[in-house]
């Protein structure tokens, strides 16, 4: 029997990638992003490559209707979520002070109430059913000290690692997975969306850039083994491990000469 994975974000990037790898592994999929382009081409490629099949769902989850929106149209089409991917997300830089409310509130939306509601929705039926999988993608940012300009984003993504972390423990033993992804820098649209891309490319050398396809592949084999959490690539970890034992003023300064080294470039 074929199981059924719902991925948040799968019109583009680290999302396009995991549908690739569940479809790969022969689970079948619903879509869903805002963009309905994008998600029926890799729909009718995956079906073409692996005999899946794939249903597309297009949402706004900036929209607060929309999860239970989501939920609702995927039992209307007699689906079965037995696996859930939290991939859907951005960045903005534009600073605190300078991006309006609507737009924190869409990312807050997007990437925190979106992924605890799917979460709430789907995960009884998975523990009465007795499997189930949860994979929130979050960030390295969640695990850093935190950063002026894209303020948010990093206490936004430590929600979910913090969120995940509960929800892994209180599934333990139910046949429900559930891990949370935390990808350093990984070559997808996210710094096109976010205009930082030149800037970071200037920034940061190609040896410090990961794959989507690898850090997806991480995602789902962690997810399978039922790990807690999964930061990919040795120099994100040497990094995530440093932010745990550094004192937090000392991070703090360490990430403001950052921040104004990345000014000046
Ligand atoms: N790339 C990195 O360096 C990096 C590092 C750490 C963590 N991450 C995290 O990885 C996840 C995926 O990002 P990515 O790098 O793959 O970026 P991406 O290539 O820009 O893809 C982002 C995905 O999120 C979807 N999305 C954005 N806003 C949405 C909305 N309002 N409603 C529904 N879907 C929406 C986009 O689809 P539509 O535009 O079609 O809606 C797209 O499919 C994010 O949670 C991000 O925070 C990325």
């Amino acid at each position: 029997m074929r199981r059924t994975v719902l991925i948040t974000g799968a019109s583009a990037g680290i999302g396009a990638a995991l549908a690739r790898t569940y479809a790969a592994k022969g689970w079948n999929l619903i879509l869903t992003a805002r963009r309905e382009g994008p998600l029926t081409r890799l729909a009718d490629e995956l079906t073409a490559a692996h005999g899946v099949t794939a249903t597309v769902i297009p949402e706004d989850l900036s929209d607060p209707a929309a999860p239970e929106r989501l939920i609702a149209a995927v039992a209307a089409r007699g689906l079965t979520v037995d696996g859930l991917v939290n991939n859907a997300g951005f960045s903005r830089v534009t600073g605190f002070l300078d991006t309006d409310l609507a737009a924190h509130r869409a990312m807050i939306q997007v990437m925190l109430t979106a992924p605890v509601e799917l979460s709430r929705l789907v995960l009884p039926g998975m523990v009465q059913r007795g499997f189930g999988r949860v994979l929130n993608v979050a960030s390295l940012a969640g695990q850093m000290p935190a950063t002026g300009g894209d303020t948010l984003y990093g206490p936004i993504k430590s929600f979910l690692i913090k969120a995940s972390q509960g929800l892994h423990l209180e599934t333990l033993g139910t046949g429900v997975h559930v891990t949370v992804l935390n990808p350093g820098y990984t070559l997808t649209e996210f710094h096109d969306v976010n205009g930082s891309r030149d800037q970071v490319s200037r920034a940061y050398p190609a040896w410090m850039w990961m794959d989507a396809a690898r850090v997806a592949q991480i995602g789902y084999d962690a997810c399978e083994a039922n790990r807690a959490s999964v930061t990919p690539g040795v120099m994100n970890n040497v990094m995530a491990g440093l932010a745990r034992v550094l004192p937090d003023g000392l991070a703090l300064k360490m990430v403001a000469n950052h921040a104004r080294r990345l000014e000046r470039l």
